[in-house]
């Protein structure tokens, strides 16, 4: 099977995609890698916890970054509730955290897995950078390195321009964009193209599983949020970034561009430059999902829900 490593910053949507990686016979999920984002490091970690104990998962998890590398952040509390699973009072894991730091478990499973790793990234990018200033290798020993962030033509989720991954920790990003050679991304816009409806999505949730029965309730606070500000579709960003990690045969359009991250700016800090006409002569670092096969991306998502 494929090693996979998954960064993420657990969140209802990361919930989703981790339990389509859970789900995989094609995949072993080698590791879980938090950061900060969505909510606090606190209440990632544990719900990444959480969530391996729900869909009896034993894959590590391991503790990273708790704030943005220069700038302070402002987390997504109100999407996904204040601790980052709708705030239902779970109960707590029995599990703790591996004692190492993210950074570095990034680092020894590229070795452990080198040529072979799939590295997921669905969260702020900053475990990663730092990863990649302690070993500036890395991107060597990756196979395949696939990030939900950005908003490759401007249409943001957290300000005009600008994406909520990238934005919260926008240096992060563009240390990343920067060093690995080809980044297969699957942005906002294409989250935005790839919703389906909620009745649809309500009557996967009703499968007699205990992964259904958590997702319902950790999900219902940001469904209602998303149903009354968005209209009648649900998206899942990070759920489309696994479904392009897991099925990459699914993606039906991508297309190659040189991508940077912009770090300034009054309106477009965070934002993600694509050089459409390569104007600029750099070399094409992003492979960016524009279209992905709908039913296929439905399949994984239900039974990742029905699974267990
Ligand atoms: C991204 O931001 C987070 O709120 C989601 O988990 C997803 O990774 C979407 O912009
Ligand atoms: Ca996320």
């Amino acid at each position: 099977r494929i090693p996979l490593l998954i960064d993420t910053d657990p969140g209802v949507d990361d919930a989703l995609a981790l339990l389509m990686a859970f789900d995989d016979p094609r995949h072993e999920v080698v590791g879980l890698t938090i950061a900060a984002g969505n909510v606090g490091l606190a209440h990632t970690v544990r719900n990444a916890l959480k969530l391996c104990e729900v869909a009896k998962s034993d894959a590590p998890v391991f503790a990273g970054a708790e704030a943005p590398l220069l700038h302070p952040a402002r987390d997504a509390g109100y999407v996904h509730g204040l601790d980052g699973f709708g705030d239902v009072a779970y109960a707590h894991p029995t599990r703790t955290p591996h004692p190492e730091h993210a950074a570095l478990a990034i680092l020894r499973l590229s070795h452990a897995h080198a040529g072979k790793l799939l590295l997921v990234a669905l969260g702020p990018l900053t475990n990663l950078a730092l990863a990649l200033k302690l070993d500036p290798t890395l991107p060597q020993r990756i196979a395949r390195c696939v990030v939900m962030g950005g908003a490759v033509t401007a249409h943001g989720n957290i300000s005009a321009a600008a994406e909520f991954n990238v934005a919260f920790d926008p240096e992060a990003a563009h240390i990343v964009f920067s060093s690995f050679p080809r980044i297969e991304l699957a942005d906002w816009e294409a989250t935005m193209a790839h919703g389906f409806a909620h009745e649809t999505f309500e009557r996967w949730l009703q499968a007699d599983s205990p992964r259904a029965r958590f997702y319902d309730t950790i999900s219902r606070k940001t469904r209602t949020w998303a149903a009354g500000r968005r209209g009648e579709d649900w998206h899942s960003a990070d759920a489309l970034a696994m479904a392009l990690a897991l099925r990459p045969e699914g993606a039906l359009e991508v297309v190659e561009r040189p991508m940077a991250v912009e770090l300034e700016g009054r309106h477009a800090r965070g934002a993600t430059i694509v050089d459409w006409r390569r104007e600029e002569g750099r070399p094409d670092n992003v492979a960016i999902l524009r279209r992905y096969d709908q039913a296929r991306f439905e399949t994984l998502l239900a039974s990742a829900l029905a699974a267990g």
